[in-house]
């Protein structure tokens, strides 16, 4: 680019810039999965307007449902009141598609499945379909912000929001800088995450960012220590839950998260260092292999029964006696 045209482009960039500071509004939140629903809650929750959008029409349902029966534990508990709940849920709308949803948004979270290739696409459908103030943010747990910024003509609009599961529960919320990430879009989507009623926390684009890169070692060699026999489902989980005192055990936190999750975010963190003490163990491989997910497919290390509240290890490591 020439220095004249430089000189035509600089001050309108900068203004586009400043747009960041006014008070987002509109919100479009790609995919409605486990993720997708839990941040919609929150911001609809909060009086932020939300279009949904996700390209499977029945996830988009459960998605609804999943957040009105959620809604609706709040007002038992009564931290909601059925006015709020209301209002909460006229705030958002469906969409099936991409380009109509974000027609308007002013922020647009993407909490699709974690691809790369699917998040490559999807960061180049919002570059053409998304207002050019518009900022790009992706709730990837260990893809590179960087990369996925990559695919767009405006890489200094594309930052990481890492929301925790479940979303409308967990306080923090990641905040990752790609390496073009502009101060004053970190800046604006630090001011709206205070607004959720969340506990923003900014860190550098990294191989597993800081949650992933310290909670998925200590996830693979619990399921390492399986692995080996050094110890049983129940025995790995209490030893860390009782002694240090984290609320739920390595491998009922996996099985949580979704083991196919934490099998690719290993995959990016071998990948990203080259340090094999990222591979993951053999015995998650096989378990994603065969299907054995977690709490989404019913099983992983554990049996999950709909309507059950109780904890019982998967036949497969049930110590026979
Ligand atoms: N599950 C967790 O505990 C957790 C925690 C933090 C971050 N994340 C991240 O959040 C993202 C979503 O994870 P999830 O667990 O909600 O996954 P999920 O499988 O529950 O949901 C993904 C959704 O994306 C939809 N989708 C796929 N392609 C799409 C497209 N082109 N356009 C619109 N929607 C599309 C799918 O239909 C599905 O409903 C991933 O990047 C994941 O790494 C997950």
């Amino acid at each position: 680019m020439t220095w004249v045209a430089m000189q035509g482009t600089f001050p309108y960039f900068c203004s586009q810039l400043n747009n960041f500071q006014m008070s987002i509004q509109q919100v479009a939140v790609i995919g409605a999965g486990t993720m997708g629903n839990g941040i919609a809650h929150v911001f609809a929750q909060n009086g932020f307007s939300v279009r949904l959008i996700d390209v499977n029409n029945a996830q988009l349902e459960k998605a609804i449902q999943t957040i009105t029966k959620n809604l609706d534990r709040q007002v038992s508990k009564g931290t909601l009141t059925e006015d709020q709940k209301k209002s909460a849920l006229s705030n958002i709308q469906v969409f099936n598609e991409v380009n109509a949803g974000v027609s308007n948004a002013e922020l647009v979270v993407e909490a699709a499945t974690e691809n790369t290739a699917l998040k490559l696409k999807i960061f180049q459908e919002l570059d053409s379909y998304a207002p050019q103030n518009c900022i790009l943010a992706t709730n990837t747990s260990s893809i590179s912000i960087t990369k996925i910024a990559s695919a767009t003509k405006r890489p200094q609009q594309v930052i990481g929001m890492h929301f925790m599961n479940p979303v409308p529960v967990m306080k923090l919320v990641e905040i990752i800088n790609g390496y073009a990430t502009d101060k004053k879009v970190t800046a604006a989507v630090v001011e709206m995450t205070k607004k959720l009623d969340k506990i923003p926390c900014v860190v550098n684009d990294y191989p597993g960012f800081i949650a992933n890169r310290i909670l998925m070692p200590m996830i693979n060699e619990a399921i390492y220590s399986l692995y080996e026999n050094v110890a049983g489902v129940e025995e790995i989980d209490t030893v860390m839950k009782l002694g240090m005192a984290h609320p739920m055990g390595p491998l009922q936190l996996a099985d949580f998260i979704g083991l196919d999750v934490c099998h690719s975010i290993l995959q990016v963190l071998h990948q990203g260092f080259g340090n094999p003490k990222y591979a993951p163990c053999p015995l998650l491989v096989n378990m994603v292999t065969a299907g054995k997910l977690g709490v989404k497919t019913g099983e992983g290390f554990y049996k999950y029964v709909a309507g059950s509240k109780d904890l019982v290890v998967s036949d497969q490591f049930r110590v026979q006696g």
